[in-house]
């Protein structure tokens, strides 16, 4: 069954109003249920959000043969049983990405690990070079062939050196897991700083890990043997690309919103970006607050993606969404994915003024009224910007591929509608 959103643009005035809460981050979720695998008793993860690629890591779960149980909404236990399956079944592990996280604790605890050809998608080619590369320097031996990758360790990972060529944010996190059970030290160089791998970090550091340095570009793990929870609850993160987006629906959309249950110090670079443009924020504790109760233009700033602390990939096309509402021309530089200005097209055909330049590179120029339209989600990120899209637009829009939008966000029609949207999901028969 096929659905869609059905959505009554605002024709540019900013009515929505009121509060909405950030749920866990789907990028320290996944990573969560994967770090699970590396304990020897039950493990249990809270604020989980509920989301497609959870859906989708629980039936892997289930296949490995790990006990997982939802004991209610958003606590998952997790126990890992002596034995389980490594062989990563491929049809839902092709579903999303991050079931590549998992290779790195199967193959450390239970010595060998399969899994298909990852594959491109529709935001680049995405290779796995620093997965294989990374295993291999921890002595185990892979093998490729038509159906994807076996990987054995011949009893213990041994500890190693290695650089990152690329700082891959889940090659990070898939090395750091595989050496927890090394034997000896390793040493990851070039890494990446999100916040959600020292989260990981420190909480395996607390049940019995010896990891110094997560958060920083050197990070070294000293082998322990599986970690032990005895208790102690994994708490996810808020999602600092949900809080970011929503913090953007809010400058383009909102007289005034409260974004809750979030860490504003996750996004500051949006926060900065955006109060450049002259977007009035408001950054408290765990919240940010945006009001427009003076009207007025924004005025448009150049983006560059990069890798945490700065901008991130993932609010880069709700970023241009904004943008195609501020006075000025924009560069916007996606320097991580080529294939993540794709959306642009569908922007343009709605109104905008945005001209590429190369798979990387795109002019915007605003401000320029949104026609509403029937759109396609082409992925999770520039799904949420459609959405922000269609809510500046004038007229009805409908948002196809809607599974695409579930994957990151929980139940977002009903979390919109309280903010005073005109917004309902529906089956579409075809
Ligand atoms: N890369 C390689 N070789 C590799 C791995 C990555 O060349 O073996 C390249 C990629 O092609 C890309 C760059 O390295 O150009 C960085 O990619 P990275 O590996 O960091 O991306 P990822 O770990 O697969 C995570 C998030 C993405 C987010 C990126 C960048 C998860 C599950 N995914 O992806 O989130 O965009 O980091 O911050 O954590 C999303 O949530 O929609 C999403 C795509």
């Amino acid at each position: 069954m096929k659905e869609a959103l059905v959505i009554q643009g605002l024709d540019g005035k900013k009515t929505l109003s009121g509060s909405i809460n950030v749920n866990g981050a789907k990028n320290a979720v996944l990573q969560a249920f994967a770090m699970s695998l590396l304990f020897k008793d039950e493990l249990v993860l809270k604020n989980v959000p509920e989301i497609e690629d959870v859906k989708n890591m629980v039936e892997i779960f289930k296949s490995l043969g790990v006990s997982v149980v939802r004991k209610s909404k958003g606590v998952y236990a997790i126990k890992v049983l002596n034995k389980i399956s490594t062989v990563l079944p491929e049809e839902i592990s092709k579903k999303f990405r991050a079931s590549i996280v998992l290779t790195g604790p199967i193959l450390s605890r239970f010595g060998s690990v399969s899994f298909p050809h990852p594959g491109g998608c529709v935001i680049g080619s995405r290779p796995i070079d620093i997965f294989l590369n990374g295993f291999e320097s921890l002595s185990a031996k892979i093998k490729e062939s038509e159906k994807g990758y076996t990987i054995n360790s011949d009893g213990k990972l041994k500890g190693t050196k290695i650089f990152l060529r690329i700082q891959s944010v889940t090659g990070l996190q898939t090395l750091m897991m595989a050496g927890v059970l090394a034997k000896g030290k390793t040493i990851i160089k070039n890494a990446p700083l999100e916040p959600e791998t020292k989260n990981l970090a420190d909480f395996m550091n607390l049940c019995g890990a010896k990891i110094k340095g997560a958060g920083t570009s050197t990070i070294e793990i000293t082998g322990t043997g599986p970690l032990a929870a005895k208790g102690k609850v994994f708490n996810t993160p808020p999602d600092r690309i949900e809080a970011g987006s929503f913090l953007i629906l809010g400058a383009v959309a909102a007289e005034r919103l409260e974004i809750n249950n979030c860490n504003p110090g996750d996004f500051e670079s949006l926060i900065e970006t955006l109060k450049y443009c002259g977007v009035n924020i408001e950054v408290l504790k765990n919240k940010v607050l945006v009001t427009n109760k003076k009207g007025g233009v924004y005025r448009s700033a150049d983006i560059k993606t990069h890798e945490y602390p700065g901008f991130p990939t993932d609010l880069q096309a709700p970023m241009t969404v904004f943008l195609t509402q501020a006075e000025g021309e924009a560069l916007i530089f996606e320097t991580i994915f080529e294939g993540r200005l794709n959306y642009m097209s569908e922007l343009v055909r709605m109104g905008a003024d945005i001209r590429l330049c190369d798979p990387h590179r795109a002019i915007v120029r605003g401000p320029t009224p949104l026609r509403g339209r029937e759109v396609e989600s082409p992925d999770i990120r520039a799904g949420l910007a459609f959405i922000i899209a269609v809510i500046i637009a004038n007229g009805e829009s409908i948002i196809h591929n809607v599974h695409y939008i579930d994957r990151g966000y929980e139940k977002i029609e009903e979390r919109l509608r309280s903010l005073g949207l005109n917004i309902k999901r529906v089956e579409i028969t075809a």
